[in-house]
């Protein structure tokens, strides 16, 4: 009988994600309390809302039960192949992506037009094959999609009152890093002498920190470099999209190449894999007193020690010092790798 409480604005897309990690309380109705929703959950706080307040409240109303997916697909399948039905899935805009286990794989047809009864605003199922490459290109493979749609793969996904347009089969869409997207969209308000900040954004993807920040902080300018032009095609139309013309500048290239020297008051190295490889070029774009976001895949034990190690040596190589601010774990990334965030101050 527990319940998150979140700000209103940011209530639907809290949902939407308790909803795909599986852990919604969809029994219970959410409740308003003043400027805050309080929405029911089960289970353990999923880590990327572990900031948010919990509360037991004795006044829970409940809805009519819904149909799950394994009621719909109960009479069709032995109890073996029941018990591999997932128990999450990803919603990006009206296309629902799921990964099954490959037992499954033969009754994926069944799965996706029972997802299409439980979602009837979704208009297509993707199978989920996983990310891959510097340029993160998804696999996916449509299983079903509804007569007369003739777009099953581009879709406008709505989060913390943006709006991102992409095609699910070309681009990735990272969601486990909600709240990492909404800090960095209450940052670069404020830059030198009371003027918004100049952020670089070096892996800039379809504008997943780029977007919410000029939407939400208005900085003077964010510089949003991307290598893969697919994604660079949808970061030129979420610009549009969002109305942030005037705020980002999208450039289509490797930011070992593009990013530009010594003028930023932020810089945002969202990529992970082999992060220190750019980590000169980032550092070299921040004037003295800039702050840098640094992301990176680090085992466990060698966490925070690498990448604030990592930081340091390169800006002493630069004949500079850095202040680490802090860090936190974005996400766990593999058995025993974490995906983390580290930010310090470079003089
Ligand atoms: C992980 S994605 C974007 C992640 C996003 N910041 C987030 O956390 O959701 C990283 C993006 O960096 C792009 N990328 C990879 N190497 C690059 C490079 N050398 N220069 C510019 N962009 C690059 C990829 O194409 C991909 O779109």
């Amino acid at each position: 009988m527990k319940a998150l409480v979140v700000p209103k604005e940011q209530a639907e897309t809290v949902r939407l994600r308790l909803l795909e990690l599986g852990c919604l309380d969809t029994k219970r109705k959410l409740s308003k309390k003043g400027e805050h929703l309080e929405i029911p959950f089960t289970g353990a706080v999923p880590p990327e809302f572990g900031s948010y307040q919990v509360v037991w409240p004795d006044d829970a109303k409940y809805y009519e039960p819904e149909p799950t997916l394994r009621d719909l697909v109960r009479e069709y399948l032995d109890h073996d192949k029941l018990a591999l039905l997932p128990g999450g899935w990803q919603m990006i805009g009206d296309i629902v992506v799921i990964s099954l286990h490959s037992d499954l794989y033969p009754e994926k047809e069944l799965v996706g037009d029972a997802m299409l009864k439980l979602y009837p605003y979704c208009k297509s199922v993707y199978l989920d094959g996983g990310i891959s490459g510097k340029l993160r290109r998804p696999r996916r493979e449509l299983v079903v999609v509804r007569d007369g749609v003739d777009d099953p793969a581009v879709t406008v996904h709505n989060e913390n009152g943006c709006r991102f347009r992409l095609d699910v089969t070309k681009v990735m869409f990272s969601k486990g890093n909600l709240r990492e997207k909404m800090r960095m969209s209450r940052l670069g308000e404020g830059g030198a002498e009371g003027a918004g900040e100049v952020v670089v954004d070096m892996f800039a993807g379809i504008g997943y920190f780029t977007i919410p920040m000029a939407v939400h902080s208005h900085p003077d300018k964010i510089v949003a470099i991307e290598i893969n032009p697919g994604s660079y095609h949808y970061l030129v139309e979420n610009i549009r999209l969002n109305g942030v013309e005037g705020i980002v500048e999208p450039v289509l290239g490797d930011c070992a190449e593009m990013t530009p020297g010594s003028s930023a008051d932020r810089v945002i190295m969202g990529y992970v894999g082999n992060t220190c490889h750019y980590l000169k070029y980032g550092i070299k774009a921040l004037r003295s007193g800039g702050i840098l976001h640094y992301h990176d895949t680090v085992p466990v034990h060698l966490v925070p020690s690498r990448p604030t190690g990592q930081i340091r040596d390169e800006a002493c190589k630069q004949g500079r010092r850095a202040e680490i601010l802090g860090w936190h774990r974005i996400k766990k990334y593999s058995p025993g790798v974490w995906h983390v965030v580290v930010d310090a101050r470079i003089e």
